[in-house]
């Protein structure tokens, strides 16, 4: 950049800046209410705004009802200690739709004048697939009622809801380190809470209970109804056979015998 003239080299920051990703802002504290002195397009794109609409304005103006006033108040006390940082908010567009907004400031001196750089990064719909993961993994827990010991080496786990593969899987992983770290002979999962649907077939079971057979323990499906029983009868063959029992009971008396 060196060799190039300063009006060359402005116009290629420029462009850098406008082909970001990031909106990027300066603010002069110097004057009043430390307004937008510099906008980038992305900036512009991201809030709706004109970059002429922006400029000499203070950025709060992106803030509305569910700003929380916690972060609000963080920002402004970075602002007067000088001190970068860094903070999630919730923003509004100028047509009044609501985004989560990744917000870096950071005081920076030229020529002894202070300015802040504050970026702008549009994360809403990371957010979002967050917020989805952390329903799907609450979910996966309400599923499943904590794993309990009824007897030395017996542990029963009942389920409740609908089962889809995901939640299976997590069964099936939640299961085995439970029986290993208490060294479960039997394993009894207990289904009349569970919701019967074709997505969650009763062989699926059989991969569980091929993974605890591996680990030396054997598994019992309870809660079974004879038509399910049947069911099962003509979709397994002989190796896949699941121990299945009407009630909790009838599979201790079995393993107790
Ligand atoms: C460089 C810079 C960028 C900023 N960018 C945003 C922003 O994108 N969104 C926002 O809600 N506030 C932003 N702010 C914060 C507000 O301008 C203001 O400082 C904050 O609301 C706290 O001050 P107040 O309590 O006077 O409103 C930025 C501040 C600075 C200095």
């Amino acid at each position: 950049m060196k060799e190039l003239e300063l009006n060359t080299q402005i116009h290629l920051l420029e462009a850098m800046l406008d082909g970001s990703k990031v909106g990027t802002i300066v603010t002069d504290p110097e004057l009043q209410d430390n307004p937008i002195i510099y906008a980038n397009n992305t900036f512009a794109k991201m809030t709706g705004y004109e970059r002429d609409e922006v400029i000499g304005r203070n950025c709060r103006f992106l803030q509305g009802s569910d700003t929380s006033a916690e972060t609000i108040d963080q920002i402004r006390k970075a602002i007067k200690q000088r001190k970068k940082l860094m903070v999630t908010i919730r923003n509004y567009r100028k047509d009044g739709t609501p985004f989560w907004n990744r917000l870096a400031i950071a005081p920076v001196t030229v020529e002894e004048k202070l300015y802040f750089i504050g970026t702008q990064t549009d994360i809403t719909v990371e957010r979002q697939q967050q917020e989805a993961i952390h329903a799907n993994e609450s979910e996966i827990e309400k599923l499943m009622l904590p794993i309990l010991s009824i007897q030395p080496n017996v542990a029963t786990v009942a389920l409740v809801g609908t089962m889809n593969l995901q939640r299976f899987e997590a069964l099936k992983v939640k299961l085995c380190e439970y029986v290993n770290e208490h060294r479960i002979e039997h394993a009894l999962i207990d289904i009349t809470g569970l919701t019967w649907t074709k997505e969650s077939p009763l062989y699926w079971f059989t991969q569980i209970g091929e993974a605890l057979r591996i680990m030396g323990s054997n598994m019992y499906v309870t809660g079974v109804t004879p038509q399910a029983a049947g069911e099962l009868v003509q979709n397994l063959d002989r190796e896949n056979m699941l121990r299945t029992y009407s009630t909790i009971e009838k599979a201790l008396a079995d393993i107790n015998e």
